[in-house]
């Protein structure tokens, strides 16, 4: 069953792929969310090793170059990603790996200063192993940060602007997107509990030094943020974080 999903994430994601150019990398954290430049999580990054969990078009990666770091690896289950990152990094010399982030693909162990992931992580299908390997791949001392969909976020809906719950926040279950950015692309997502991400990653091994429910950047201070039933919207994100952002260190 994982595997089916798997090959059927992979292929929708080859068909999407163009739409996630430069979307949802960083400085970018998530939809209306705090920045790095405001958050400032990373701190130091220069001759730094760093592994992106789902890498996409490659532009965090291209951030993080930007930032002094010396290796650049990456792994996403996307062959088309693949190419737009090659295409985005062409200047610099990436270790780009097309694999689920579920897998061991013989990464190297003990080895990365950090291991990051921006709007990819949810995308796991089995979460306790994706943090365990992560844990592995990195130096004592190494930090872990990641962002994800609030996991309440979901479920929260909006009609005419009033904001009401939709369908359970309790039952932690698989959904099925049959269309995805409007393209015949069927994608199956995990849905978890906040304290699911909290507790596998305290199960991995990791100390967990921050846990941001986002508030809107300052970047929109000035924006209208007029009642919307979308479901990325400025008017939702003044309510509710559409963003959780997590860091955590290998302490050993
Ligand atoms: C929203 S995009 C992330 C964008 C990326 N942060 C950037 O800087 O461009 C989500 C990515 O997760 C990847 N993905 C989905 N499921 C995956 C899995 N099981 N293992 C590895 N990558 C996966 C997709 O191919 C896609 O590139």
């Amino acid at each position: 069953m994982t595997k089916q999903i798997l090959e059927q994430n992979r292929q929708s994601w080859d068909k999407v792929a163009h739409h996630f150019n430069g979307v949802d990398a960083l400085p970018s954290y998530g939809p209306f969310a705090k920045t790095e430049d405001e958050l400032r999580l990373f701190a130091d990054m220069e001759n730094k090793r760093v592994l992106d969990i789902g890498y996409g078009s490659g532009h965090s990666l291209l951030y993080m170059a930007g930032k002094g770091a010396s290796e650049l690896w990456g792994v996403d289950i996307s062959e088309e990603q693949r190419k737009a990152a090659e295409e985005t990094l062409s200047n610099l010399t990436p270790k780009l790996y097309c694999a689920p982030m579920e897998e061991d693909i013989g990464l190297p162990k003990e080895y990365f200063d950090c291991v990051y992931s921006i709007y990819a992580i949810g995308w796991t299908t089995d979460l306790a192993q994706t943090f365990q390997l992560i844990y592995s791949y990195l130096k004592q001392g190494g930090r872990f940060i990641f962002s994800w969909d609030h996991p309440l976020y979901p479920h929260v809906r909006s009609q005419n602007g009033k904001i009401y719950l939709h369908g359970s926040y309790q039952q932690e279950e698989t959904e099925v997107y049959g269309a995805f950015k409007g393209e015949d692309a069927p994608m199956v997502i995990h849905k978890r509990k906040m304290s699911t991400y909290i507790n596998e990653l305290i199960k991995a091994g990791f100390t967990i030094e921050a846990v941001i429910e986002s508030e809107v950047s300052s970047n929109f201070d000035f924006a209208e943020g007029e009642v919307s039933d979308r479901y990325y919207s400025l008017y939702k994100a003044r309510k509710f974080p559409t963003t959780m952002i997590i860091k955590a260190v290998k302490k050993g």
